[in-house]
């Protein structure tokens, strides 16, 4: 299989491409990424020379570089690419609405034309907004909150008037909190396992009671790895970790994997508009597939402590800035 992968140099882009290509000898893979501030080449360092492995360095509102990527001719599109942090959102949603709506739309229009076999849209619970009791099923109605979950929202209905107006072979995940390795240190528990290695404290917004259901990165990939060859099309599957945990316990957690006390907490303003709390229901990707979790949420957390431990070298320069200037010096030039 030939896969398009946009957005594999991000955090879950990058996780999915090194399952894929270890998993299957066979496939092949031209990752399209424009490398924003959130998108690392260091994050497949170890895999860029494979032979079955292709780089183009682009963006997907870009219609003629997406249509040299689709010429190349591949079966299927796993579409990763996005503005993907709740709180930039908040400070401003224009790249929101340019590269998670339109920017969709340039590679759901190429698909069409190209008569792509398969579009695996990578969406999140947060369309569905906040939910104090219950989790939420794929038939349920949208209501999101933040610019970001409003701009994943209104590219998950284009997707799916492309489905029905086009017969566009789609097929939309929409999965809760990712955590794991290569995770850009904004994100909550990347941005506390980094703060306490640094000896700094962890801010924890408005109550710290906002729960979320945390999922390990590879059980992801293994679902959109699920869904991307026996998904059918047209169809929404949620995928969630199981693990619902008030903030305020992930950082108990967290302080006490690093031997912190709770000096290290710092409680700052809330977010505008924080959700308090995201739930999905997955029957249907377990009782059409047998997908389930694998990793306990305990041990995957420990792993991914270790990994930002024995990897100093990815993150700091990351929090120190000095890869946002290099890279940010690339973009401004565009
Ligand atoms: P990320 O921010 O780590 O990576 C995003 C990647 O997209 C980066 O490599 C970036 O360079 C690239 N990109 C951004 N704009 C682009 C553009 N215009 N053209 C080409 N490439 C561009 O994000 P992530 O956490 O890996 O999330 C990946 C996808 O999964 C997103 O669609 C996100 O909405 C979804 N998702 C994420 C989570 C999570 O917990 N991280 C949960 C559910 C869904
Ligand atoms: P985040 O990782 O930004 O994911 P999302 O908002 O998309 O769920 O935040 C996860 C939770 O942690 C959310 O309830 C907000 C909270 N949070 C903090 O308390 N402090 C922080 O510094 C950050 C980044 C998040």
């Amino acid at each position: 299989m030939n896969l398009l992968v946009t957005g594999g140099s991000g955090f879950i882009g990058s996780n999915f491409i090194r399952h894929m290509l270890n998993k299957y000898p066979g496939y092949r893979i031209i990752n399209l990424d424009k490398l924003t501030y959130a998108g690392n080449p260091a994050n497949l360092r170890d895999i860029e020379n494979y032979p079955r492995y292709g780089f183009v360095r682009g963006d997907i509102l870009e219609e003629a570089v997406v249509d040299v990527v689709m010429s190349r001719r591949p079966d299927a599109i796993v579409h990763f690419a996005a503005q993907s942090h709740v709180d930039r959102s908040i400070h401003s949603a224009h790249d929101f609405v340019r590269t998670n709506i339109v920017g969709t739309h340039v590679l759901l229009e190429a698909a069409k034309k190209y008569k792509i076999e398969r579009f695996v849209h990578i969406s999140t619970d947060e369309v569905y907004g906040s939910t104090d009791e219950g989790p939420f099923r794929e038939t349920d109605i949208l209501k999101p909150s933040s610019p970001y979950a409003s701009s994943k929202a209104a590219s998950d209905l284009l997707a799916f008037s492309f489905f029905k107006t086009f017969n566009l072979p789609v097929v939309i995940t929409r999965s809760s909190n990712n955590f794991g390795p290569y995770q850009y240190p904004e994100k909550f528990i990347s941005l506390a396992i980094t703060n306490l290695i640094e000896d700094k404290k962890i801010p924890l917004y408005g109550d710290g009671r906002n729960v979320r259901d945390w999922l390990y990165v590879l059980d992801n990939c293994e679902a959109i790895d699920t869904v991307l060859h026996k998904g059918r099309e047209g169809e929404v599957y949620n995928v969630g970790g199981g693990n619902e945990y008030p903030n305020i316990d992930i950082v108990t957690m967290l302080l006490d994997e690093l031997g912190k006390d709770e000096s290290y907490i710092e409680y700052v303003e809330d977010r505008p508009g924080h959700d308090r709390r995201y739930a999905v229901d997955t029957t249907k990707i377990r009782e059409e597939f047998g997908w389930q979790p694998k990793r306990s949420f305990r041990e995957a957390l420990r792993d991914k402590i270790a990994w930002y431990q024995n990897n100093e070298d990815w993150w700091r320069p990351i929090k120190s800035g000095e890869f946002l200037d290099y890279y940010g010096k690339q973009y401004q030039n565009i």
